[in-house]
């Protein structure tokens, strides 16, 4: 009890010079794990808009750029380092995991899952310890958990197999069993997010730009996308309105197929008709030129927002060819 006493007594001090560097009131803190990549990077700069403070910890070094506090982390290992900015602070969302846009190598799959794992049991450990929690811990996870389907899928349709899904489900498990007492847990499903600079868009603007924006595969497999703005709009949801808890599906209201979605890029692109890319051209090129898994390109589902809409949740967009215009 003692030792806890002084503890707490020691990270308030840290807290009273945290909320009043320099004589003034700093803003609520948003910490971004993960936060140095493609989606944390646009949450980063939104919250930031929006009076918000945000932290992201990284295994990079830590240093001030733009306005944004980066602290050093291992993503598995406890150090005061980086829990002090747990502590008191307003919520924290995790985008951390090695990218799974890699060849699925033993040492790569690997990686792929304790990163994810890790961080979750990691962060979960440090909000457990702290005495002045978080109110909400946004988890970034994978409509990827649904498989290759042409189904339509909501929240509860039936999950598919393999390693991305195996990958999906342990990253849930981890994140809901033995729920945080003082703290809301959301976990977003996020769907293909289309956004300016890089995600999975990228190399499809690079095939079409070099006139090879064809169909993919069979071009029947979906692509359930949405735009970084409604993603961005998502997480704000999930920190400041308390009624969201649990999984959503964090996806537009229209996916489309690969052939449909490749058509209205060429179009957006000014790109006429392009050669389709069958499935074996499409293996060969995934492992000697893109480094990547197949199927990434060749596999996709249906996923609708069926929680989100429920909630009222306000889309602006619903419609692929202006999301791609306001993009590219
Ligand atoms: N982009 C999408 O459309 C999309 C769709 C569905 C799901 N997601 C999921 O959302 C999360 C964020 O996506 P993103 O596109 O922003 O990914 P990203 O650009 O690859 O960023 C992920 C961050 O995780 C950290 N990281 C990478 N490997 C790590 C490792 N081995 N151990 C610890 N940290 C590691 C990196 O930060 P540091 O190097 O600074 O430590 C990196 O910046 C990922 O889990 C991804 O699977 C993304």
């Amino acid at each position: 009890m003692v030792i806890k006493g002084i503890l707490t007594a020691g990270k308030f001090v840290i807290l009273f010079h945290r909320e009043h560097k320099g004589g003034k009131e700093m803003s609520k803190r948003i910490v971004l794990a993960g936060g140095s990549g493609f989606l944390g990077q646009a949450l980063a700069d939104h919250v930031k808009k929006r009076g918000y403070t945000a932290v992201i910890l990284t295994r990079g070094s830590s240093a001030e750029k733009n306005g944004i506090t980066y602290v050093h982390w291992d993503g598995r290992t406890l150090e005061d380092s980086w829990v002090r900015e747990i502590e008191g602070s307003y919520a924290i969302v995790n985008f951390t995991g090695k990218s799974v846009n890699c060849l699925y190598t033993k040492k790569n799959r690997e990686e792929i899952l304790a990163s994810r794992l890790d961080s979750v049991r990691i962060l979960k450990e440090a909000v457990r310890e702290s005495s002045a929690p978080p109110q909400v811990f946004v988890q970034a996870g994978s409509l990827a958990v649904f498989g290759d389907t042409t189904d339509v899928c909501d929240e509860d349709a039936a999950h598919g197999d393999g390693f991305s899904v195996s990958v999906c489900q342990q990253w849930e498990e981890a994140f809901f069993n033995d729920t945080l007492p003082k703290t809301r847990q959301v976990m977003l499903r996020i769907g293909f997010a289309l956004g300016k600079d890089g995600g999975a868009l990228g190399p499809l603007q690079m095939l079409a730009r070099y006139g090879l924006g064809g169909t993919i595969g069979s071009g029947r497999q979906y692509i359930s996308w949405l735009h970084m703005d409604d993603l961005n709009a998502m997480f704000m949801a999930s920190i400041e309105n308390e009624n969201y808890e649990g999984i959503y599906n964090a996806t537009g209201t229209a996916p489309v197929t690969n052939k449909e979605f490749m058509r209205v890029l060429r179009k957006v692109m000014n790109k006429s008709w392009a050669p389709p890319a069958p499935a074996p051209l499409v293996k060969l090129g995934a492992y000697t030129i893109m480094r990547a898994d197949p199927s990434l390109a060749l596999t996709g589902r249906n996923c609708i927002p069926k929680k989100l809409l429920e909630h009222g949740f306000n889309f602006k967009f619903t419609n692929l060819e202006a999301a791609l215009r306001d993009i590219i």
